[in-house]
């Protein structure tokens, strides 16, 4: 994938809970799951770490939490450090990510896999899941297949290699091996993105990078009804 002018922004300002619903609706969706202090779980693409933090906060669980971004990273290393969390923070890339297989109960990943390559990345994420185990994903979503112009503008400013439709997704969980494979579609517009933004700001921040959030707000503004997202559940 090119270089993202948007995660650049991400991980500068530190956002938290950088993807729709915020970390509100994490909890919501964690409620549904059976986690427990005996859950190994894996927050791929974590950021900064804030719903790792949350699992092992409010649920005991062991968690590891993998970016790719080395600002990221140190974020979210500083975030477990100051909230004396034993949670355990590697940079990597989840395309191919030197952890056994069957390691996982549980693997979320919140606002990730649109940035990356999806085959490569839901085979790793099959194979680090144990059997039988559990696989949330947050991810943008079109709500009908965009003019090559309105998609080519997306894919730029996001960095996004591609945008896919409900049936996209589903077709790339399915190859990779996942069974019951359940969506949730949100009311909430993509203009609520994130409703309590947290931010944890680099020392310094390029110029060009404070212009991103107004540009963000601004694409899902202009394509509001169009840009969506789903929350996808499956299991191996
Ligand atoms: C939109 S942010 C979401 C961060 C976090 N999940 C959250 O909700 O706040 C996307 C994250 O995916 C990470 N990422 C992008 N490509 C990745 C890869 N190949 N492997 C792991 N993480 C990746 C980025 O560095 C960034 O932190």
């Amino acid at each position: 994938m090119g270089r993202s002018i948007y995660l650049d922004f991400l991980s500068k300002f530190g956002v938290g809970g950088a993807h729709p619903g915020g970390i509100g609706l994490t909890k919501d969706i964690l409620k549904t799951e059976e986690i427990n202090k005996n859950s190994r779980i894996l927050d791929v693409g974590c950021g900064t770490g804030q719903t790792s933090a949350y699992l092992a906060e409010q649920y005991e669980a062991k968690v590891t939490g993998m970016d790719i971004n080395s600002i990221m990273v140190e974020k979210a290393k500083s975030r477990m450090r100051k909230y004396q969390l034993p949670v355990e923070i590697i940079q990597g890339s989840i395309e191919d990510f030197p952890l056994k297989d069957g390691e996982f109960d549980f693997i979320i990943s919140e606002s990730v896999l649109s940035f990356v390559n999806q085959p490569k990345a839901l085979k790793e994420i099959f194979r680090l899941l144990k059997n039988g185990g559990r696989f949330i994903a947050n991810e943008l979503t079109i709500n009908k297949p965009l003019s090559l112009t309105i998609e080519e503008e997306i894919k730029q400013f996001y960095g996004l290699g591609s945008v896919l439709t409900e049936k996209n997704w589903i077709t790339l969980f399915e190859k990779a091996g996942f069974k019951n494979i359940n969506i949730r579609m949100q009311e909430l517009s993509m203009l609520q993105y994130n409703p309590n933004p947290e931010f944890q700001c680099s020392e310094y921040i390029e110029p060009e990078l404070y212009s991103v959030m107004y540009e963000h707000f601004n694409i899902m503004a202009k394509y509001d009804g169009v840009l969506s997202y789903r929350i996808f559940s499956c299991t191996k």
